[in-house]
């Protein structure tokens, strides 16, 4: 499939999407505490994508049974919400969560401490953001997107982290996933240039330990390989005439 250009109008659309996803990811971050339920704060997601008028993208998709994805310690992505897991003070979670505005889409994760966690753990959340922050810098026209992917790399790599190959992020628009996609490190090719227009879901996922994971026996759940913990941090963002606008930030 060919990389979209969006039109003002899906570029309007797109950044209506970004501004819910925003908020419902700042609602959703106030009830991360020791105690509850992912089910429950599953159930919170869905109510209050649904308060403004949006589709949870991640609901049936593929047979995805939630609204959003939730990711403990050392899982990765795609946790899966459960009644029988409650979050514990120490733990970290990734709440990974997309909306259909209209027709367009925002995908956006976010990695929280529950409670007081160790030093590490903080570490590794702020550099997952922080590589975020670096990778976008590169999403400039006339870029390519391996420049993204090895800012990320390069980045993360710094503090003696790993990242996910498996996984990588997208495009973004009608579809949740579309052209191209992201790698979170280098490539031996450089990529498709980089258009204003373009709008890409970024997302790195980054480990303490090894970059190899493995799925889980409900087939979603993606967990490193030696139990090592993992942060994600994602955001929709459009490429314009200069700096790239991060959509889903309130
Ligand atoms: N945010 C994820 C991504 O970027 C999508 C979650 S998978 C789903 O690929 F099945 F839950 F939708
Ligand atoms: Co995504």
């Amino acid at each position: 499939m060919a990389v979209t250009i969006k039109s003002q109008r899906e570029i309007d659309l797109m950044r209506q999407a970004g501004k819910i996803l925003a908020y419902v990811h700042e609602e959703l971050a106030k009830y991360i505490k020791p105690g509850i339920s992912t089910h429950e704060l599953d159930m919170i997601a869905r109510d209050l994508i649904k308060s403004k008028d949006c589709i949870p993208s991640f609901l049936g998709y593929e047979g995805y049974p939630a609204s959003v994805c939730l990711s403990l310690n050392d899982e990765v992505v795609h946790g899966i919400p459960r009644k029988d897991v409650l979050l514990l003070e120490g733990d970290i979670i990734s709440v990974d969560c997309g909306v259909i505005y209209k027709g367009y889409q925002s995908d956006a994760a976010r990695t929280y401490g529950v409670g007081k966690i160790t030093p590490e753990a903080q570490k590794l959340i702020d550099v997952t953001k922080e590589s975020f922050f670096v990778g976008i810098k590169e999403a400039v026209k006339g870029n390519h997107i391996n420049d993204i992917s090895g800012a990320i790399e390069d980045y993360c790599h710094s503090f003696g982290y790993s990242l996910v190959e498996d996984l990588t992020g997208h495009g973004i628009g009608t579809e949740m996933h579309e052209d191209p996609q992201i790698p979170n490190f280098r490539q031996r090719r450089q990529g498709i240039k980089i258009l204003p227009g373009m709008t890409f879901a970024i997302e790195p996922m980054v480990n303490i330990g090894g970059p190899e994971v493995a799925w889980c026996d409900d087939e979603w759940t993606v967990v490193t390989e030696d139990g090592s913990l993992s942060a994600h941090y994602e955001n929709t963002i459009l490429i314009t005439d200069g700096e790239p606008e991060i959509l889903s930030l309130l």
